[in-house]
């Protein structure tokens, strides 16, 4: 892989030459955080151990970019499809140099010579592999194995780490320090597979949706989806994308699943006969793994994979598989803990020419255990790929209003700020304004699934192309309503959804339902990508960054979103929100009408002025 030589470093780890005299200089503590419920420190970390260390440093004009970034994704503006290339957005991002000279002054004081150092294109991130006991001496700060009991996870951490004065202006966060992630597929353990019998036969009569292509869907979507059912479901039957337009679309994949060629050829013998002998490309980032074994592969990985890409079949695809996860046993050798799974698929992704369009994850952690500077930083990254013109999508969680955890006794959703109080648990990166988060439905006619993860950040403000559709949504609220449970004033998801529950694939060879947010965030990522085609076809560029469109034509009458009204997302003891008429906190917009959205999106007349 060229990308993964240039990124990797060898460091020498011999006598310390210091090229520059120590600045004297006093360290202050640049971050300190609690450490989320359920780790504890289990013993020092060993002196030996090879940390990755990623070093931030502030990007003075991300303001600018962010302008940028709306202006080319509000349908509206006369800038809209006009996406920056890789070397516009990289000068947009790229660190004062005076930042660049500081920070590489202060490694090459500790011995770190400049071969050493692996550099992002814009500059903004500098890498180093260093030994746990130069981090310590780096940071001031003793790093630990700490252990979490519920996943069995385990990592090299520190809950401070401290910098000399004069670098705090000039680095945003260093990380691996202070995250403790509990990073994990959206597949709903609640309602994870079960065997059903293979070619469902259903003498029911139609259900008459009028959204539905043709008005009808098959009554067998009640109890089992399929592509075709989604098809039908979201208006699309009629559409075959070309495949040949340059459109491609894409599934990352994480915690060492894969995703087997052999079980997506039975899903396409199943369902997508006309794809029956073609695949995927696989691309592995960090040693990701893709092992064909199929007794191994992943229920996550097949599953977006086998809905992502039989929704879009023939579009080319990708399935980008990452390496780095727990658990990380420090003590059987384990030479490098590389549980930092955004940033690698970040760098790698941002240093492509031509990232595919479209790109679903169905991956996420709780957002109260990711540190506020990290989460903005990763949330930034999305920003820069939104405005490169790539829509990303992500499931917005399992858990309702609270964070899913299956066991009662951990259900309660305490804050993370040692006080122990209830508080709604928001998903990150569902809750980052630059991607669009996606919750469930299930049934025909469509309902709000219980699990759909949906609420308010405790990170991020508020947006302004969402504040009237929230403000819409809180006001009809009763006052008080869950006063103290969540912050009214900030950003808040999902933006849509979709079907997520009973999802008909192919794991190990034979056909099992699968649900979760895991399963609406590739649908509605394929939807996107054909009307990606429709507008390539017709020499257009791709939507990219979706949101601003999302509420602008989410708020017309009548919608091209099939507005969900009935069900409700509980959590942390309470009911959660209600779904209800417009945008709301469990279905967002609600599901899509892809001939309506093809119509807008393709017309060229709704887009490019604005409604009064
Ligand atoms: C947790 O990990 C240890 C090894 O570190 C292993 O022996 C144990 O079986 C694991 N427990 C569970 C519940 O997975
Ligand atoms: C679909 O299934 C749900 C749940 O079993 C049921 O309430 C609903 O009536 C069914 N829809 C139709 C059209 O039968
Ligand atoms: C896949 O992994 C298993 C065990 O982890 C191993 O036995 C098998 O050889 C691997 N297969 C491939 C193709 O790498
Ligand atoms: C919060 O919960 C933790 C873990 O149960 C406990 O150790 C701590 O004392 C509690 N703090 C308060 C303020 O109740
Ligand atoms: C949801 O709707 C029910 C029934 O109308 C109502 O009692 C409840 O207060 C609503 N909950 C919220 C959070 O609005």
């Amino acid at each position: 892989m060229m990308f993964l030589s240039s990124w990797s470093v060898v460091l020498a780890l011999g006598t310390l030459v210091s090229a520059l005299p120590k600045r004297e200089c006093a360290h202050t503590v640049k971050e300190s955080v609690r450490p989320p419920r359920g780790w504890s420190k289990v013993q020092p970390a060993p002196a030996d151990h090879v940390i990755e260390l990623r070093i931030g440093l502030p990007q003075p004009n991300f303001a600018t970019l962010e302008k940028h970034l709306y202006e080319v994704s509000d349908p509206f503006h006369e800038r809209y499809g006009a996406h920056l290339s890789k070397e516009e957005v990289d000068a947009l991002v790229a660190p004062h140099s005076e930042s660049v000279e500081l920070v590489t002054e202060w490694l090459t004081s500790h011995g770190l010579s400049e071969g050493s150092m692996s550099r992002s294109p814009a500059q903004d991130w500098v890498t180093v592999k260093v030994p746990v006991s130069l981090a310590e001496k780096m940071l001031d700060t003793e790093y630990h194995v700490w252990s979490h009991e519920a996943s069995n996870a385990s990592l090299v951490r520190t809950t401070s780490y401290s910098l000399p004065d004069y670098l705090h202006e000039h680095i945003d966060l260093i990380q691996p320090t202070t995250l403790f992630s509990t990073w994990r597929g959206m597949k709903s353990t609640i309602h994870s597979s079960k065997a059903v019998q293979p070619g469902t036969t259903n003498n029911a009569p139609p259900i008459k949706v009028p959204t539905a292509s043709g008005g009808e869907v098959d009554a067998s979507c009640n109890t089992t989806i399929t592509v075709s059912c989604l098809k039908q479901l979201y208006n699309a039957v009629d559409f075959t994308p070309s495949g040949k337009d340059g459109n491609q679309i894409a599934v990352t994949g994480y915690l060492e699943q894969f995703a087997s060629i052999a079980d997506l050829k039975l899903f396409y013998e199943d369902q997508v006969p006309a794809a029956v002998g073609t695949s995927f490309k696989v691309t592995s980032v960090n040693g990701g793994q893709n092992n064909q074994t199929e007794s191994e592969a992943g229920d996550e990985a097949n599953l977006d994979t086998q809905f992502a890409f039989g929704i879009t079949f023939p579009t080319p695809a990708t399935f980008f598989t990452t390496g780095g996860s727990p658990p990380f046993i420090p003590d059987i050798g384990t030479p490098t803990d590389t549980n930092e799974p955004y940033l690698q698929w970040l760098e790698f992704i941002l240093a492509q020419n031509d990232p595919p369009q479209t790109i679903s994850t169905s991956y996420g952690d709780d957002e109260q255990t990711v540190p506020v500077n990290y989460a903005t930083r990763v949330c930034n990254l999305f920003a820069q790929l939104g405005a490169r013109g790539v829509s990303l999508t992500f499931s917005s969680g399992d858990g309702g209003v609270g964070d899913g955890d299956p066991d009662p006794a951990t259900q309660e959703c305490f804050t993370n700020d040692g006080r122990n109080a209830t508080r709604f648990i928001a998903g990150f990166p569902a809750s980052c304004p630059f991607v669009t988060a996606v919750g469930g439905t299930t049934f025909v006619p469509e309902v709000a699934i219980f699990f759909s993860g949906g609420g308010f950040s405790n990170v991020f403000p508020r947006p302004s192309y969402q504040e009237k559709a929230v403000t819409d949504f809180l006001d009809k609220l009763a006052p008080g309503t869950y006063a103290g449970l969540f912050n009214p004033y900030v950003q808040a998801f999902p933006d849509v959804s979709a079907q997520s529950n009973d999802f008909r694939i192919f794991l190990e060879g034979e056909p099992v339902l699968i649900g979760g947010t895991s399963a609406s965030s590739p649908t509605f990522a394929g939807f996107v990508s054909l009307l990606n085609d429709a507008r390539l076809s017709k020499g257009l560029p791709p939507l990219g960054f979706l949101n601003p469109l999302i509420y602008a034509i989410g708020a017309e009458e009548p919608s091209a979103f099939n507005d969900i009204t009935v069900g409700n997302n509980p959590g942390c003891g309470t009911p959660g929100f209600n779904s209800s008429e417009g945008w709301d906190a469990v279905t967002g917009f609600g599901t899509p009408n892809f001939g309506k959205l093809k119509e807008i999106v393709t017309s060229g007349k709704t887009l490019g002025r604005r409604h009064s």
